[in-house]
């Protein structure tokens, strides 16, 4: 199964994405620390914008950054040229040819949404097999983003329900993420919870975020959704729900972390 926004455009749309305060990265990743010489892997990094960060963060260590989607890792090379201690390779996180134990952090940020519930257990337990004993594992995901919309039209009602039942993509799997992480044998298992709620201006970006979502995985879209004129119908009002002023969206996104035993 392939990324459901795999377009030409999703590299720049990622960097946008990141850049938006409800999508802040650097907060999230705040209070990470490393040793000197630490070896990380950001798993399923995208445009790597994440990985850049961490390269930056951490000079003394070396970061690789892994994603199954060849154009996007082309564009991500290509960005960071110039940083010495990141490297990129194609790997599908649910078969990492990574060996064991190899690295002090992990840190994966919204890729388990895209993932089934079968593969979600498989990749934690593919991320846990290539992390140091005592090595950190850190997976930021949402729960219940585009899902979290009111009010809505009849359309957009009977779609979110198709999108919610889908095996595609779980877009409440924040909340199972501690859960996951225990039947993963991990110890030390914390998490935080931050509701990204979007009002005036961060609506305005957010409306502009859910246009290209909408454009960059229209396939999926009209898979689930039924039908060419169902989705498009579905677009076009969600879009208009979430323009309305007084219109509630909202999602939670899940920052947990644990220790290797
Ligand atoms: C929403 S993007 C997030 C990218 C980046 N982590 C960020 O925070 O901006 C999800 C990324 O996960 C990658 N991905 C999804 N499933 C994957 C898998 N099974 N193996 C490797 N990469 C995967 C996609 O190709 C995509 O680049």
């Amino acid at each position: 199964m392939s990324y459901v926004l795999e377009h030409p455009g999703e590299f720049e749309r990622l960097e946008r994405q990141s850049a938006l305060p409800a999508y802040d990265y650097q907060r999230e990743l705040e209070g990470i620390e490393v040793k000197d010489g630490a070896c990380i892997l950001d798993a399923g990094c995208g445009s790597g914008i994440v990985s850049r960060y961490l390269a930056g963060r951490f000079p003394r260590s070396r970061i690789i950054a892994c994603d199954y989607s060849a154009p996007i890792l082309r564009e991500a090379r290509e960005r960071a040229k110039d940083v010495h201690n990141l490297s990129f390779e194609e790997k599908n996180l649910f078969e990492l040819d990574f060996e064991d134990s190899q690295f002090d952090l992990i840190v994966s940020r919204f890729v388990l949404h895209h993932q089934s519930c079968e593969r979600q257990e498989r990749i934690i337990s593919e991320l846990v097999r290539v992390l140091k004993p005592a090595g950190k594992l850190i997976i930021i995901d949402v729960d219940g983003i585009i899902l979290n919309l009111y009010p809505q039209t009849f359309s957009v009602k009977q779609g979110l329900k198709k999108l919610a039942a889908t095996d595609e993509v779980d877009l409440f799997v924040g909340r199972k993420l501690p859960h996951l992480f225990s039947n993963a044998g991990l110890a030390s298992i914390s998490w935080a919870i931050e509701t990204t709620e979007f009002r005036g201006a961060e609506k305005k970006s957010e409306i502009g975020q859910m246009r290209e979502r909408f454009a960059n995985a229209s396939a999926f879209f009209e898979r689930v959704i039924g039908s060419a004129q169902e989705w498009e119908r579905f677009r076009e009002d969600y879009l208009e729900c979430l323009a309305d002023p007084h219109s509630v969206s909202f999602f939670n996104k899940f920052i947990v972390s644990a220790i290797k035993r």
